[in-house]
């Protein structure tokens, strides 16, 4: 994989795209196939992407594959994501590494199967050094929890005396989500057609722009992040500024 410059390649990629990757499910049960016979499929689109984002000028790509509400999945389901996440660990991890890949997980390690919380750390470990491209996988991951644990984490600060109330900021409680140091998306991509954000990096995409494609996400390929990454270029973003034109027009 090639170091990404972004001024030189594609001046207006999306440094961060975020997907929510839906539809494994219905993608199988169209087919007369068990739900969970989508998940595997799922994991071929995750390899297409890996490998065609950073040709699109993005540096940085977070996935959302497991969240915390999907442990009240059927208990099958639940283990072949677990059995999933460990195979592409174990048959990619190399690869990855020695392409510049760095690889973290997003979410909480509590409550992860210890064998699937050994492998995580183990692709984090392996891939620490990494800088060409960095890969998220939201794993047990909730918006409303990572916000959660990181008010837990300020109160804790407050109640030992090392932080006063009012010194709590933007910057503090960003830095206890377990997204700390990762620039915020600035594109958010759903496959499937539904358009929900599904408790994924709230805190994070307060300003980032909404993709929305229907196609389910294992038939997901370097076109639709073409697509996509084409819809967001035609955006004019703003943060709660005026539109350019104006700011000019008002001298
Ligand atoms: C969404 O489809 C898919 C998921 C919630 C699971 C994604 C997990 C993987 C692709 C495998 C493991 C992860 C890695 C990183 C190797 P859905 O089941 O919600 O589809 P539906 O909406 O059609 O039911």
């Amino acid at each position: 994989m090639a170091p990404i410059d972004h001024e030189e390649a594609t001046p207006h990629a999306p440094l961060h795209v975020a997907i929510v990757m839906d539809g494994n499910g219905r993608w199988a049960k169209r087919r007369g196939l068990p739900r969970q016979l989508g998940h595997p499929k799922g994991v071929d689109a995750i390899r297409r992407v890996v490998e065609a984002a950073p040709d699109h000028g993005v540096g940085w790509l977070t996935l959302y594959a497991f969240s915390t509400e999907n442990w009240r999945r059927p208990a099958g389901e639940v283990a072949e994501v677990m059995r999933l996440l460990k195979l592409y660990v174990n048959s990619d991890l190399e690869k990855l590494a020695r392409s510049g890949v760095r690889i973290r997980i997003l979410g909480r390690r509590t409550g992860l199967p210890p064998d699937v919380a050994e492998i995580v750390e183990r692709a984090e470990r392996r891939t620490a050094g990494n800088d060409k491209f960095f890969l998220q996988v939201a794993f047990n991951y909730g918006g409303r929890a990572d916000l959660v644990d990181a008010a837990r984490a300020l109160a804790a600060d407050v109640a030992s005396g090392r932080l006063a109330p009012e010194d709590i900021s933007d910057e503090l409680l960003q830095a206890k989500l377990s997204t700390d140091g990762l620039p915020d998306p600035d594109l958010v991509i759903r496959t499937s057609g539904e358009q929900r954000l599904s408790n994924f990096l709230l805190w994070e995409s307060a300003y980032s722009e909404f993709v929305f494609q229907d196609v389910l996400w294992p038939d997901y390929n370097a076109e639709y992040l073409r697509a996509a990454i084409d819809e967001y270029n035609k955006r004019e973003r703003r943060y709660g500024g005026a539109v350019a034109d104006d700011v000019l027009a008002a001298g």
